[in-house]
C-alpha cells in the first residue's frame, strides 16, 4: 500500500529521510485518471531508482480560463487500485491539495517570527508570481495555441522537483514538447534530476492512450484513428525515401480532415530544437494535434531512419 501524502513539508521530509538511507527516488508526475501509459512510467522508474513516488495533481496554473480545469476527469480511488497493482509496487501517492496555497501554518509561523507585522497579512498567503520559461521550446506546435501551457507545466514540475527531491524524473515521449521542455530546463537550470523520456503507449489498435480519451463517443474513437494510421503511414513513406515535409504534413492533414477531425497542427520538426524542417535529413519527429469533437488529442511518431 502506498503511504499517501498531501502536504508539501511531510514530503519533503520523507524523501530527505530516505536519501539520508541512501535510498534512489523516482518522480512520475501525473494529473491522475490513470491508464496505462502512466504504469509504464511507473515500470521504468522502477529499473532505475528504488523508491517510487507518483505525484496525483491537476494543475491549474497549466490551463487557461477557457479549457477544461473543472471537467478534467479524475477518480482517486480508482487511481489508487490501479497503483496497488503496480508491479514493485508505489511508495509514495503525492496528492497535495493546492501547491499554490502558501499560507500553510509553517509558513506564518516563520513569517511571525521574522516580522509582526507582516503575519497577519498573510492569511491565505500571497500569490503566486514566479514562473518557469523556456523561451524558444515553448513558442511552436501545441505553444501557438495556449501560450501559457507550458509555463504552466515548467513551473509546477520545478515545483515538484523541489519539494520531492527526486534522483530521477520520468516522462512520456506521448507530449513530446513538454518532455523536451523539461529536459531542457533541467539541463539549463542545473536541477539534480535525472529526466527520462518514455515511450507512447497505445492501446491494441493504435490510438495513443490519454485520460482526454473519456471525451470521445465510441464512433469518434473510431475516427481518432486516422491520426496515428496517418502518422505510421508517413513515417512509412518516408522510410521509403519521400523526404518532402511539405508533403508528408499534407498527407496527414488529408487523412485526419477526411475522418472527420479538425487539424491544429501537423508538423515535422527536429527531434532535438523542435524546429520545423523542410526535408528529412536529421532526426525528426512529426507532432499532431487534432480535436475530435470535444476532445483535442495529440500524437507523433519518431523518425530516426530514412
Ligand atoms: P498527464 O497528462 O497525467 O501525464 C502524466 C505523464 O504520463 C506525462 O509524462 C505523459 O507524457 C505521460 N503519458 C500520458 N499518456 C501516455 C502514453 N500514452 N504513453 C506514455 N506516456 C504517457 O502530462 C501531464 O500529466 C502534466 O502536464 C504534468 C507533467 C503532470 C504536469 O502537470
Amino acid at each position: 500500500e502506498p503511504l499517501i501524502i498531501r502536504n508539501k513539508d511531510e514530503m519533503r521530509n520523507w524523501s530527505r529521510s530516505m536519501r539520508a538511507q541512501g535510498k534512489t527516488i523516482g518522480l512520475v508526475p501525473t494529473m491522475g485518471y490513470l491508464h496505462k501509459g502512466h504504469i509504464s512510467l511507473i515500470n521504468e522508474a522502477h529499473q532505475h531508482a528504488q523508491l517510487i513516488v507518483v505525484s496525483i495533481y491537476v494543475n491549474p496554473g497549466q490551463f487557461s480560463t477557457s479549457e477544461d480545469l473543472s471537467s478534467y476527469p479524475s477518480d482517486f480511488n480508482g487511481d489508487l487500485q490501479k497503483l496497488m497493482s503496480v508491479n514493485g509496487g508505489v511508495d509514495v501517492v503525492f496528492n497535495p491539495y493546492d501547491l499554490y496555497d502558501y499560507g500553510s501554518k509553517r509558513e506564518n509561523e516563520c513569517l511571525e517570527k521574522r516580522d509582526k507585522e507582516v503575519s497577519c497579512l498573510e492569511e491565505k498567503g500571497g500569490g503566486h508570481e514566479t514562473w518557469i520559461r523556456v523561451e524558444n521550446l515553448e513558442k511552436g506546435l501545441c505553444g501557438k495555441s495556449r501560450p501559457l501551457f507550458f509555463r504552466g507545466v515548467a513551473t509546477v514540475v520545478s515545483k515538484l522537483f523541489n519539494i520531492v527531491e527526486p534522483d530521477v524524473a520520468l516522462f512520456g515521449k506521448k507530449d513530446y514538447q513538454q518532455w523536451r521542455i523539461i529536459r531542457r530546463m533541467v539541463r539549463d537550470l542545473d536541477f539534480a534530476v535525472r529526466v527520462i523520456g518514455s515511450e507512447i503507449v497505445r492501446e491494441d489498435n493504435g490510438l495513443a492512450m490519454s485520460s482526454r480519451n473519456v471525451y470521445l463517443s465510441p464512433e469518434e474513437r473510431q475516427k481518432a484513428l486516422s491520426i496515428s494510421r496517418s502518422l505510421s503511414k508517413a513515417k512509412h513513406a518516408a522510410e521509403e525515401g519521400e523526404v518532402n515535409c511539405k508533403k508528408l504534413q499534407d498527407s496527414i492533414v488529408l487523412a485526419i480532415e477526411e475522418a472527420g477531425g479538425k487539424v491544429d497542427y501537423a508538423e515535422i520538426v527536429d527531434q532535438e530544437s523542435l524546429e520545423a524542417v523542410e526535408e528529412i535529413k536529421d532526426p525528426v519527429v512529426i507532432c499532431v494535434a487534432a480535436w475530435f469533437g470535444k476532445a483535442r488529442l495529440i500524437d507523433n511518431i519518431e523518425i530516426n531512419d530514412w
